[in-house]
Parts: C-alpha cells; structure tokens; sequence
C-alpha cells in the first residue's frame, strides 16, 4: 500500500458542499410506494406537462438529420443564438449580439455551476440568498470560493438588501447572485429593485448573476423585469435563462446566459473544456419553443394560475398560512408549531405519501416553512393539502 493513502482521491471541497436534498428522494418514494401507498409529488419543480407540440415535431425531424446528430461545440446551432436573443429583445426590449454576448446552455443549473468556476477563485466572496436554490453554495465552493449567505425575511418580501451588507464582505465580493421570482419563496421584484441593485454593484465592482429560471410564470398581469434591462447593466450583470419552466422542458436541458460579454468569454473558456454544448436536435427543436404562438403560453401560464389558486385555497382550508403567489410555481407555507421543516417533510412523506421540500434544504433561512411545487394538477394539490391536514401534531 503506498503510503500516500487510497488511491481513490476525494476533493477537499466535496466535504464542505451541503447537502442535495433530492438525491435520496426517488428512494425514500419507492419505499413508501412499496408499503402501498400513492404518492402525490409536490417536491422537485418538474412540473407533468408536455412542451409545446411544435417542439416535439420539431425534434423528432431533425433526429433524421446527421447534420444534429454532430458535435455542436460552443457555437452550437446559430440559429438557436438569434433565436434566444431575437426572443430577449421582443420580452425584454434587450438587445444582445447573439455570439459575444449570448451563450447557450445546457440547462441553467449548468452554466450557473461553470460560469461560477470561471469567475472565481480563492478567497473570493460571493453573495447569495438564504434561502435559494440549491446549487448556488455548492457552485461557489467547487469553484474554491467562500459563500456569503445572506438570510432573506419575509417582512422585507425576501429581497436582499445590498445596503446591509457587512463592508469587509462587500470588499472581497466578487459576484452577487440573486434569483426573482424566486425559487424557493416565490417573491418577485419591480424592476426599480434591480435599478438598486445594479447601482451597487457598479458602485462596488460585483459582478452580478440573475438567474431567471422563472421569468414567464407570473399571474395577475404580472411581467417578471430582467436585470439587463436598466441602463448600464451590461457592464456588471449576466443574467441566466432556461427553458425548462417556461416550456415544460426540464428534462431537455437548455438555456441561455446573456449579457456582460466578459462574463460569456469566462464562461466559454470553461464549457469549451468541460462539455460540446447543448445537442443540436436540442437546440433545433428548442428554438421552436422560443417561437411559441401567445395562444400557448397564456394557457401554460393559466393553468399554473389554476393550480396556484386551487393550492393556496385547499392548504389554506387544511389550517396552513402561505401567501400568493405572483409568480413561480411554488407555494412557500409556514410550518404547523412544533415542527421542524425536515421533520415534517419526512412525516408528510411517510404517513401521507405527500413529498415536499423542507425550507431548511434551501438553507438555514428556509426553516420554518416548506415548498409544495405545483406540478401536479387540481385534485391531486388539494388531495395533497387534506392529507396533510391530518397529519398527527408534533408532540
Ligand atoms: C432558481 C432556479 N435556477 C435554476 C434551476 C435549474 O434550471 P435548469 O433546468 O435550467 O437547469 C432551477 C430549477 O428548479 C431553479 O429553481
């Protein structure tokens, strides 16, 4: 044995990453499956819809084609880039060059987790809301960086607050990565919010990520404002776009990031070692999404609106407190006395068969409350909440 120690070596940071909290999901359903018991999904944010059907046909001809079937490399397919930021222009009035500016993805979970690599380093800081999604903290300490988390509260509508920042963290930051609508709380912002937050960072030289996962899932005449599109903030921000909610396409993976072209160069020079891009038949068939007729995405926006509604009602009449959402599709719930967030999710799970996430996995700021997603329809949310409901109380 050499005296190295085992071969197999392990990377100090992978001891100092949280933990992923769906990881032994599918296994803790099976087991409760396998006692018998119908399991109603309302944890990861992977919702039961189809993507729109000229999507579908799109891909299953270009499959035919060898022309996708090719390494798209970083430049993928050009018309998938004018497409995303012909699509940024008509959303957001942002104009965007399609190849300086504008990088596809493969998912925006990806380009997060290598554009954080490409921009940070040791002894670094980066900013992020606690609580948020969970591959902020691991992203930033497998790019050798510190997280600075920073608690979100509801009485301040979960926005961060950059004025109360520490100075000595304002002065190793680097990046400030923010997430409106917001998974997992579902606050939105106006865009006066992001005029803010673009002034300090041009102020104080950061960096900042928009990771907009969740632009199109708005309600009540709401419209989700990008951060690109205050003055100036070309040369501070990029921000990350996805697929996946938007179109019902999470298993697809494809995104875009947009903006700042130093951060797309960044960002380029890690994917150009690490991956060949999004598939073209993905990136073909893609771009058909972008081009969605308004009539699809009113009734995809509508029928989250339902659910939403039918949710909000049903856990309420069960005895919990939530607000409404104006967007995403989450409801964030206060937790019954007594409880733990962890330990409630695993009794909801165990004794109902209702999976939800703990608001303690988006971070210790989440506890509290949980994330029931809006991926199952009516009958199943409220059957969800009535479950619930009798649930024993915490002794
Ligand atoms: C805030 C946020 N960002 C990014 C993602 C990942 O999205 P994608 O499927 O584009 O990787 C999610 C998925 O739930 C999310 O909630």
């Amino acid at each position: 044995m050499s005296s190295r120690g085992p071969a197999v070596p392990r990377s100090p940071s992978l001891d100092r990453l949280p933990e992923y909290p769906l990881g032994d999901l599918p296994a803790r359903r099976a087991a409760v499956e396998a006692r018998g018991i119908r399991v109603l999904n309302l944890g990861p944010g992977d919702a039961d819809l189809l993507p729109p059907p000229r999507v579908v046909e799109r891909l299953r001809e270009v499959v035919l084609e060898s022309r996708y079937s090719r390494y798209g490399f970083q430049r993928g397919l050009p018309e998938f880039r004018e497409e995303a930021a012909g699509w940024m222009e008509r959303r957001f009035g942002v104009v965007a060059d399609p190849y300086e500016e504008l990088h596809p993805l493969i998912g925006s979970k990806e380009g997060l987790a290598h554009l954080l690599l490409g921009c940070l380093g040791p002894g670094d800081v980066a900013i992020l809301p606690d609580p948020g999604f969970h591959s902020y903290e691991g992203a930033v300490i497998m790019a050798g960086a510190e997280p600075h988390l920073v608690r979100l509260s509801p009485e301040n509508g979960y926005r961060l607050d950059p004025e109360a920042l520490p100075g000595g963290v304002v002065d190793r930051a680097r990046i400030l990565l923010l997430n409106y609508p917001n998974n997992p709380t579902a606050a939105s912002v106006e865009l006066d919010y992001f005029q803010r937050i673009v002034e300090f960072c041009r102020e104080k030289g950061i960096g900042l990520i928009h990771d907009h996962a969740y632009s199109e899932i708005a309600f009540d005449g709401y419209r989700p404002p990008s951060v690109l599109q205050v003055p100036g903030a070309e040369e501070v921000a990029v921000e990350l776009h996805s697929l996946s909610k938007t179109y019902n396409m999470t298993g697809w993976r494809l995104g875009w990031a947009v903006g700042n072209r130093r951060f797309i160069r960044n960002l380029v020079e890690v994917k150009s070692l690490v991956d060949t891009g999004p598939p073209l038949a993905i990136q073909a068939a893609g771009l058909e999404a972008l081009r969605s007729p308004e009539a699809w995405m009113r009734e995809n926006v509508e029928l989250f609106r339902r659910r939403r509604d039918v949710g909000v009602q049903a856990f309420r009449d069960a005895g919990f407190r939530l607000q409404v959402p104006r967007a995403t599709i989450y409801l964030w719930v206060a937790v019954p006395g007594g409880w733990s967030s962890a330990e409630f999710c695993r009794r909801a799970l165990n004794e109902v068969g209702v999976v939800l996430l703990p608001g303690s996995s988006f971070g210790a700021g989440g506890e509290g409350y949980f994330r029931a997603a809006l991926t199952v329809d009516e009958p199943e949310l409220q059957e969800a909440a009535e479950r619930l409901a009798g649930l024993e109380p915490a002794s």
